[in-house]
């Protein structure tokens, strides 16, 4: 599949709109109001919430930017602040994308502080997520949505996570076995090993991510990315877990007919939903 570009994006990429698995489609006004949520199970019919202050605009009905290709659900981000900061508190997102975490933050009154390889807009700052302009222990909450493998082409930064294959085979000790994903998965580990550095202790943080699933072209099968639990694994040699969360997603491309067979036909499965993996750094 080509990659998309953000700003450019396919019908329907954001990646909770509603779909064909959830609730039938649900117009700004109309949205439920947000509740913080008590199970491990979180769903909400719409990738935004409608708010009074959001990004500072009084009535806004968007957070970041629903045609940015890879977009958070900004209602996660909500949950998670709701929960776990204060108002006045200072939240680090290192790849803030379209800025959905600075604009929940605006509407909490928490001071968002995002980065970006490729900036989208004057308030984030231009900076690779394995190495941020900020001092140790200054933040008391991280978000971040990485890249999931290759899907979507962010920017021509060479120093894009987007661009290194969470599916690539390669025997990095040479003769040694062959491991998946290695450029990846070690770039992704300096993410959050910067992300403990400028965490407080006793403070928490959240990765929202996805599996991933490369189909052969033109025969049955494919590669199977368990992005997930690799990044777990590896975020528990940093910090203390705390839970993870299935968030359903509700992608309109889950609407369509000819993905569904296609999945039944070639037995493979589509991405039903995204891990949000919960994490706090030991006092
Ligand atoms: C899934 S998007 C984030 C979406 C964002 N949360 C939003 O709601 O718009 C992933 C982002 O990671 C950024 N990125 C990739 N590699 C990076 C790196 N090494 N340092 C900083 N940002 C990076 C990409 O430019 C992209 O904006």
């Amino acid at each position: 599949m080509k990659p998309i570009r953000p700003g450019q994006p396919r019908k329907g990429s954001g990646r909770d709109g509603p779909g064909r698995n959830g609730p039938g489609r649900v117009r700004p006004g109309d949205r439920p109001k947000l509740r913080v949520m008590t199970t491990t199970l979180w769903e909400y019919p719409s990738q935004h919430y409608d708010s009074a202050t959001s990004g500072g605009q009084v009535g806004s009905t968007m957070q970041g930017d629903k045609a940015y290709a890879g977009a958070t659900p900004s209602w996660v981000i909500w949950q998670c602040l709701t929960r776990y900061t204060r108002e006045g508190d200072v939240i680090v997102d290192p790849m803030c994308g379209s800025g959905t975490t600075l604009d929940v933050c605006a509407d909490l009154n928490r001071k968002g502080v995002g980065f970006d390889l490729a900036p989208t807009r004057d308030e984030i700052t231009q900076a690779d997520a394995r190495e941020l302009p900020l001092d140790n222990a200054c933040a008391d909450f991280f978000f971040m949505d990485p890249p999931y493998s290759t899907h979507i082409d962010y920017s021509d930064d060479p120093r894009c996570i987007g661009k290194l294959d969470a599916g690539e085979q390669g025997k990095p000790d040479g003769d040694g076995p062959v491991v998946m994903g290695e450029a990846y998965y070690v770039a992704m580990e300096e993410v959050i090993a910067e992300m403990e550095r400028v965490l407080r202790p006793g403070r928490y943080g959240a990765i929202y991510v996805s599996d991933s699933f490369k189909k052969t072209k033109g025969r049955k099968g494919g590669t199977f990315m368990p992005i997930g639990f690799e990044l777990y694994a590896i975020a528990r040699d940093y910090m203390e877990p705390v839970d993870i969360i299935s968030v359903v997603r509700h992608n309109a491309k889950l609407q369509r007919g000819n993905w569904h067979k296609a999945a039944e036909e070639q037995n493979f499965f589509l991405r039903g939903f995204n891990y949000l993996m919960l994490f706090r750094k030991p006092k």
